[in-house]
């Protein structure tokens, strides 16, 4: 099997062929994501969320960041590889930003790291592309700034934000970056940036007009109890799979169903 490339995503947006991206965190399940068909895999740091309880992106480390990609880089054959650097992993300087791009390169295998962000973080992006990391762009809600933002809600619906947002993504692609994920913004924002632009846009509630999109793994497969944004849609529903699954075992195992003769040596 031939792995995505950066510059096979370029080619999709070019002939107009839209690109599937989904979250992994782990061997197990980057392995059935990846024999799915999904061109780019990302180890979000939404794993501080859905792999460890998280209430926020925020505590999750480098460390962990890196000990989820080492297992998801072990699973797929295919996919693209990208890893989020957390928060505190590069918002210091430059160096620190490029330091923790190499360490997730080197330690885990990835192919390409993304930073949330825009002109505020270029320098950064310029020196971890310049040392030859592929670099992915995070633009509208950018979870890291939640308690600047205070709430989960829409970004970019006056037209201060989607201003900045217009510049942002035009620095992101001026600095090299290879995509851009636009999060949570107007889909007719999300439309005219994906046209203004030469390089592709993955959405997660922008819109059908980005050139790709990108869901949580556990959100669309249905574990996440609870969490049901509108951009969201549920494919499975495994939370009460896998419960019903417990339930059945724990009352075999009470009843001395499980094991039978058969399940024995
Ligand atoms: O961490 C994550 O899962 C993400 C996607 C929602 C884009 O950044
Ligand atoms: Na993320």
């Amino acid at each position: 099997i031939r792995r995505i490339t950066t510059h096979i995503l370029q080619e999709m947006k070019n002939r107009g062929e839209k690109i599937a991206m989904l979250t992994s965190y782990d061997f197990s399940m980057a392995r059935v994501v990846d024999e799915g068909g999904v061109d780019v895999i990302l180890v979000g740091d939404s794993a501080s969320m859905v792999m460890a309880g998280h209430e926020t992106t925020l505590p999750i480390t480098l460390d962990q960041m890196i000990y989820h990609a080492a297992s998801v880089i072990r699973a797929t054959k295919r996919a693209l590889v990208v890893v989020d650097l957390p928060f505190g992993s590069y918002q210091g300087n430059s160096k620190e930003a490029l330091n923790s791009a190499i360490r997730i390169m080197k330690e885990s295998g990835a192919h390409a790291v993304k930073l949330e962000g825009g002109t505020e973080i270029v320098e950064s992006i310029q020196r971890i592309i310049a040392a030859g990391i592929p670099v992915m762009g995070h633009l509208g809600l950018t979870p890291q700034s939640i308690y600047k933002f205070g709430t989960y809600t829409v970004r970019a619906k006056e037209e201060a934000e989607a201003q900045k947002l217009k510049e942002d993504i035009l620095a992101l692609q001026n600095a090299g970056c290879f995509s851009v994920v636009l999060e949570k913004i107007p889909a007719a924002l999300a439309k005219e940036v994906t046209e203004s632009v030469q390089i592709p846009t993955i959405g997660i509630g922008a819109g059908g007009s980005c050139d790709g999109q990108v869901l949580v793994i556990n959100d669309m497969i249905g574990l996440t109890k609870g969490f049901t944004p509108r951009f969201l849609r549920q494919y499975l529903d495994l939370f009460t799979e896998i419960n019903g699954a417990v339930k059945s075992y724990v009352s075999d195992v009470k009843s001395g169903d499980f094991p039978n003769d058969k399940e024995q040596y």
